[in-house]
């Protein structure tokens, strides 16, 4: 059987994790999550690239790969979901699923820029405040939509 290669992919800060504010975004480390999302997609069946990056254009470009190989993405956007129309504009373009991830919920927190996400308009379902779980109900939700 052919396997669906999903992406999974981090704006900035996030390849701290662990380290950053643990308070808020817990103590596992961006590489536990790497490993992890490996193996909750073995046993959902997917193969899983996940990748970080600082650079808004890196993940443009990654964005518009995904849109060109028409390849489900797992998006936390990290700050860029706020405002970044470049990140918008790359989410309308793709057509296979896109679940918008938060380890925190954005829209619980104080400060109001973060309420407003450009990615949502695009996500066939946002996962928030579920902490590092909520990479795994993303996949499992993109694993339902590959199964039809
Ligand atoms: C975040 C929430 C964003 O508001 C913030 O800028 C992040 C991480 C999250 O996963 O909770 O960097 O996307």
């Amino acid at each position: 059987m052919v396997r669906t290669t999903v992406l999974v992919l981090n704006g900035p800060n996030l390849g701290r994790l662990g380290r950053r504010q643990p308070e808020i975004y817990g103590t596992t480390t961006y590489a536990d999550l790497v490993e992890r999302c490996r193996t909750w997609g073995d046993g959902l069946g997917l193969d899983i690239e996940t990748r970080q990056t600082n650079h808004e254009g890196e993940l443009v470009d990654w964005l518009n790969a995904a849109a060109d190989d028409r390849v489900p993405v797992v998006l936390n956007a990290a700050a860029w979901t706020h405002y970044s129309y470049a990140v918008y504009d790359a989410c309308a373009q793709l057509e296979a699923t896109l679940v918008e991830v938060h380890l925190s919920d954005p829209e619980a927190r104080p400060e109001v820029w973060r309420h407003t996400s450009l990615v949502t308009p695009h996500a066939a379902t946002v996962v928030k405040g579920k902490g590092i779980d909520g990479y795994r109900e993303a996949l499992e939700f993109v694993a339902a939509r590959v199964a039809g």
